[in-house]
């Protein structure tokens, strides 16, 4: 067991939080196992300590397309976290600008664009999926532009839902999932409203925006699983490529020859992601996929990765391999739902403090400085 911030924050949100809630964050694709290697694989990559070297003078700043951030860390885009903590995507929008971080809010966030953009004051990052519904897409990228975002995530691994057995356990999906639910809501009061059992469905933000009606969890699943398109391809992005002035992300890309793709796509940038261990169970760790998509297109795009992230250790480890930044889920989702603002907060701070205290004993005082050789010899290879 990693004794870390982000495991204490992980067991005060499982006792919080119903556990058809915690368990849609906590789980994985099929039987987890790409889920558990993302974090084991990193946890076992050893930095290379060195000492003597004056390290008083040491940054964490890096900047991506022109936008500063004061620590290398994004906070990933994280569906219905509205629903973890009350206006949960404010709250956690706040705590990473007051950090100097950007935030990215999901398609399918419980606030809206429109809500969450104006609560701070540097740009949201906007992510969408390629759904079914292109007018739905239409519509959301033209709010996003109309709400000052610059930065579009698109993510691509979601072409269909994956295999997560544990939802059809916890009642987040299946057969009588909402009887369940509703069960639940009797020992977590606080939540009966997202269930719809006070008579008020719950707002999806973007969704019943767009469908002009309030939703409940019922209706957005339903609505979403209507929306995930087998067909798409590059293609497909190409008029977002004309339409979107920003630079445009690409979320979910864990081989080198599809990183080359989204170099000849023209994609500012990646994500070396597998959705946190959601989608395809049985792929690799997003640690081990990243050094050699670094190999192929280091300096042509920016490198971002995600998944299995828990530590400001883990955000060395993955810059020291190639990326450029990282994004972090589940790490920021656990401690809001524990702590709200306040929790996030907190988080961001320890990440600071353990990258901080890993870069001063690795000899790398700013993120340019950390390499492949900030690590030891027999982890080069991991
Ligand atoms: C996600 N992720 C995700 N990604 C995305 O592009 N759009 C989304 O709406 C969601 N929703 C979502 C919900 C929940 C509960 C989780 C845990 C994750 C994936 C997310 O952006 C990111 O890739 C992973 O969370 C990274 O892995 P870690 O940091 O959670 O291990």
């Amino acid at each position: 067991m990693i004794i870390s911030a982000s495991t204490d924050y992980r067991e005060a949100a499982r006792r919080k939080l119903p556990p058809f809630l915690f368990h849609y964050i906590d789980g994985g694709a099929y039987a987890e196992h790409t889920l558990r290697r993302n974090v084991s694989d990193l946890a076992d990559i050893a930095l290379r300590q060195r000492v003597l070297r004056n390290m008083s003078d040491l940054t964490l700043g890096t900047e991506l397309w022109g936008e500063k951030l004061d620590l290398p860390v994004i906070l990933a885009p994280v569906g219905l976290t509205g629903m973890y903590a009350r206006r949960g995507e404010v709250q956690a929008a706040k705590a990473a600008a007051r950090k100097g971080i950007p935030f990215t809010l999901s398609t399918v966030s419980v606030c809206p664009i429109e809500e969450v953009a104006p609560a701070i004051d540097r740009p949201i990052w906007f992510q969408l999926y390629v759904l079914r519904d292109r007018g739905f897409m239409k519509n959301a990228l033209e709010r996003a532009q109309a709400a000052g975002v610059k930065t579009l995530v698109f993510t691509v691994d979601m072409p269909v839902p994956g295999a997560r057995y544990r939802d059809a356990h916890s009642g987040m999906s299946g057969p009588n999932a909402e009887f369940r639910r509703i069960l639940q809501a009797v020992t977590h009061p606080e939540w009966a409203w997202d269930v719809g059992i006070n008579g008020k469905p719950h707002d999806l933000g973007n969704v019943s925006r767009y469908l002009g009606k309030a939703t409940g969890l019922k209706d957005y699943i339903g609505w979403l699983g209507a929306n995930f398109d087998p067909s798409i391809s590059w293609k497909d992005l190409e008029w977002i490529r004309d339409f979107w002035k920003g630079p445009i992300v690409i979320k979910g890309i864990l081989d080198p020859a599809d990183a080359r793709d989204a170099v000849s796509f023209g994609a500012d940038g990646i994500v070396v992601s597998n959705h946190g261990g959601r989608q395809l169970d049985g792929v690799l760790s997003s640690v081990r996929a990243l050094p050699p998509i670094a190999d192929a297109v280091k300096g042509d795009l920016k490198i971002l990765v995600d998944s299995g992230i828990r530590t400001g250790l883990d955000v060395v480890r993955m810059i020291a391999l190639g990326a450029d930044a990282v994004l972090i889920g589940r790490a920021f989702v656990y401690a809001l739902a524990a702590a709200g603002e306040a929790g996030v907060a907190n988080l961001l701070d320890l990440f600071e403090k353990e990258m901080r205290v890993a870069m001063t004993l690795t000899g790398a005082k700013s993120v340019n400085e950390l390499t492949r050789d900030s690590l030891a010899i027999d982890s080069h290879a991991a």
